[in-house]
């Protein structure tokens, strides 16, 4: 009896060893993270902490944990690369539907439209298998020369933390952990690496980190992104204030740390300091990196023998284990996952609805817009009326299933009604590849830059209206990673191409493709200007909609429009304040954001100075009045207040508006902005209806980062509350007492 025990109990022991001991699913994560953790040997601990290709890191196959796959972020799902080369693996099923940029997102004011964005991009990356989508990217805007703009959010730190959440808990309601990037003060692109940024404890609080803050503890993001440059001179990868202090310690933050890609520098940073997951990296210093690096990781084998020779016990280890851990369990290994789609009828509704709520209005004088196309002769100028711009940008950059030009769009939606002609008049970037991903045009034209104007001009004047397609385009130095624009000005002497046309037909309208604010020297001579963004799979109807009046456009700017960098704050500092000033030995370049917490229109405001479109500044084919605010409580105690205003629709078509509060400190012991958004609503209005708002803020609205303290203070005294429908555009007022 006793042999047959034993017998079957070796037998047991040995099927233990051979099939996978799954992990029981009855368990809340928490109980299973432990319970995972103290099944793994040292290997496997050290498997999940560090890629194992571009893209993946390695599950456990021993308790059936499957390997974790991330992608790109944040537009759409990017299509897959091969095992250890960024080149293409040559999928047939990862062409995805390309969303707007976040910069459209943002102007679109609306926070479920952001959800319905973070759950239709979740659904693609399911269905591509993918635990973790490296988005949405959350950067400051500081200066308009800032490469990746336009996959941030905008300059407000409020509209970026109300517009982020949403993203955040739409992505990850499927089960798909979203990566918040870049983390933090990666607000430029050209010495990304090298960039020491120096910045104000109370600006770093103020405007820097708050979109990060709301992602985290109120998204409960699952996944952030360490930035690439340094802050107190340690890499953002790994970084004892950012990352131990501020992220995890202050936040509670209980995600996975994400080495962007490449970021991790230096071996007891990448324990100590934060980092959980390390991708990327080239460790053996080789500017091009070496082939299946993996194991040269400083979260690999180097690692691993560090620990078995006794210089690092396994509490840092254990600590990033259980973060992966719990991330697995959130995703790969949560059950309840529902199924992804690609290519849904549902994500392209989506991607019209951000490209309808986004598109800003700049100018219409006259009322030009919308086009009355009945019978109307429609001239259509410049290469962004053709240009596919879905493939481009860097790591943000798509396969799409289908991209509407907005040429095609136009032709789409006016076909039978009105007669529409094309004009080249300009010529750009003709190629149209990005990491082995082709758009499969050819904008080759060798015509002179007089010659393409000659013509567009000669067109122009018989025609009922031109409508010019300009801006930039997503190559290097034109809204792009991995560098920042050279200046404000638009390239391709597209300045030259409007002003001839504005000069010789009234009816020019000027639509803007780029994430960036432009210089718009002609802007008085051309009456109307649309801000088109980059729009995705569905550019074209969006676009179309806009301009013939199937939609009221309802964007506002997320960002201050300047005239030109002499109105920028981060320009008005010389070098030292951007780019930096290289440091001897020229490895590190210190950047130091000397205007502070004046950011935007906080700086505008400060300085008096009138940009092209204010903040928040977006028109409509209606007309709406913001008025009658009122606190409903005239005196706080807590901070908290409740605030209601109404809004009408004083025009003939039904619209939206975006509602605006901005609250000012009448006396501080700090300097404080002249104002500050801290609360918004957008409000769809049938002609001549009213609604009434209720807008409500709290403490946190109130205060500001006080630096002795190291935390957010509200000083008692009085509070002035303006709303309207710009920041420039603020109709009317309500003091209240915080006691
Ligand atoms: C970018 C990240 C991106 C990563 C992976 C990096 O170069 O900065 O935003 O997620 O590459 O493609």
């Amino acid at each position: 009896m006793k042999k047959i025990t034993l017998l079957l109990f070796a037998f047991a022991s040995l099927l233990q060893a051979q099939v996978p001991v799954y992990l029981d699913p009855t368990k809340d994560i928490e109980a299973r993270v432990e319970d995972a953790l103290k099944r793994m040997t040292l290997a496997e601990k050290i498997g999940v902490i560090h890629a194992q290709s571009k893209f993946s890191s390695a599950g456990v196959k021993r308790l059936g944990i499957p390997d974790f796959w991330t992608d790109d972020g944040p537009h759409g799902v990017r299509p897959d690369v091969l095992w250890d080369e960024w080149e293409q693996a040559g999928q047939s099923n990862d062409s995805c539907v390309a969303f707007p940029a976040l910069t459209c997102l943002a102007a679109s004011w609306n926070p479920e439209v952001s959800r319905a964005y973070g759950h239709a991009l979740g659904e693609e990356g399911l269905y591509r298998g993918k635990g973790m989508i490296l988005a949405p990217g959350i950067n400051i805007y500081r200066t308009p020369l800032g490469g990746r703009n336009f996959e941030y959010m905008g300059e407000d730190p409020y509209l970026t933390s109300r517009m982020v959440v949403p993203y955040v808990q739409g992505l990850q309601s499927v089960g798909v952990a979203s990566c918040v990037k870049h983390y933090c003060l990666n607000n430029d692109e050209e010495y990304r690496h090298q960039v020491n940024v120096i910045v104000s404890d109370r600006a770093l609080h103020e405007i820097y980190l708050p979109g990060f803050e709301a992602a985290v503890k109120e998204g409960k993001a699952w996944g952030v992104m360490g930035a690439y440059n340094l802050y107190k001179d340690e890499h953002n990868c790994h970084n004892q204030y950012t990352l131990n202090k501020i992220l995890k310690k202050d936040w509670g933050f209980d995600g996975v740390l994400v080495s962007d890609w490449g970021g991790a520098h230096d071996f007891d940073q990448a324990v100590r300091n934060g980092l959980d997951m390390e991708f990327g990296t080239w460790t053996d210093g080789l500017t091009m990196g070496a082939t299946n690096a993996y194991d040269m990781y400083y979260l690999s084998k180097q690692y691993q023998k560090a620990i078995v020779e006794g210089k690092y016990t396994t509490k840092e280890l254990d600590e990033k284990v259980r973060r992966v851990l719990r991330l697995f369990f959130r995703t790969t290994m949560n059950k309840q996952r529902p199924y992804g789609f690609l290519c849904s009828e549902s994500h392209y509704e989506v991607a019209q609805k951000v490209a309808a709520e986004g598109i800003v209005l700049l100018q219409n004088e006259g009322n030009i817009l919308p086009i009355k196309p009945q019978g109307k002769k429609i001239l259509v100028v410049g290469e962004n009326a053709i240009k596919m711009m879905t493939v481009g940008g860097g790591s943000s950059s798509l396969k799409a299933q289908h991209e509407i030009s907005p040429l095609e769009g136009l032709k789409m939606r006016l076909k039978g009604i009105g007669n529409v002609d094309f004009a080249r008049g300009y010529v750009g970037d003709v190629g149209g590849n990005y990491n082995g991903v082709s758009t499969g045009q050819n904008l080759k034209d060798d015509r002179t830059p007089e010659v393409l104007i000659a013509e567009a001009v000669e067109k122009a004047k018989t025609a009922d209206y031109v409508i010019i397609f300009g801006g930039l385009n997503k190559s290097d130095y034109q809204d792009c990673e991995g560098h920042d624009r050279k200046s404000m000005e638009l390239p391709y002497g597209q300045d030259k191409l409007i002003t001839a046309i504005a000069a010789v037909n009234k009816n020019t309208i000027y639509v803007n493709i780029s994430g960036n604010a432009v210089c718009m020297p002609w802007r008085k001579q051309v009456p109307a200007i649309v801000q088109g963004w980059f729009l995705g799979s569905e550019a074209g109807i969006g676009l179309a909609d806009v301009l013939l009046g199937n939609t009221n456009p309802s964007g506002h700017l997320p960002f201050t429009w300047y005239e030109n960098l002499s109105q920028v704050g981060a320009h008005s500092f010389g070098e030292a304040a951007f780019p930096g000033i290289w440091r001897e030995g020229k490895k590190i370049i210190d950047e130091e954001y000397k205007e502070g917490i004046y950011v935007g229109y906080r700086w505008t405001d400060k300085q008096k100075l009138k940009p092209a479109f204010a903040f928040g500044h977006g028109l409509s084919y209606t007309t709406f009045k913001v008025s009658n605010l009122k606190a409903v409580n005239a005196v706080t105690t807590d901070g908290n207040m409740t605030f209601t205003v109404d809004v009408t629709n004083t025009g003939s078509m039904e619209g939206s508006d975006v509602v605006q509060l901005y609250i000012t400190d009448s006396k501080c012991s700090v300097d404080r902005p002249v104002k500050e958004l801290k609360a918004f609503q957008k409000v769809s209005l049938k002609p001549g209806e009213t609604k009434t708002v209720t807008l409500k803020t709290d403490k946190r609205a109130l205060s500001f980062w006080d630096e002795a303290s190291d935390d957010w203070k509200a000083e008692p005294g009085q509070f002035v509350a303006q709303a309207g429908d710009a920041s420039d555009r603020l109709t009317c007022k309500v003091k209240f007492t915080l006691q």
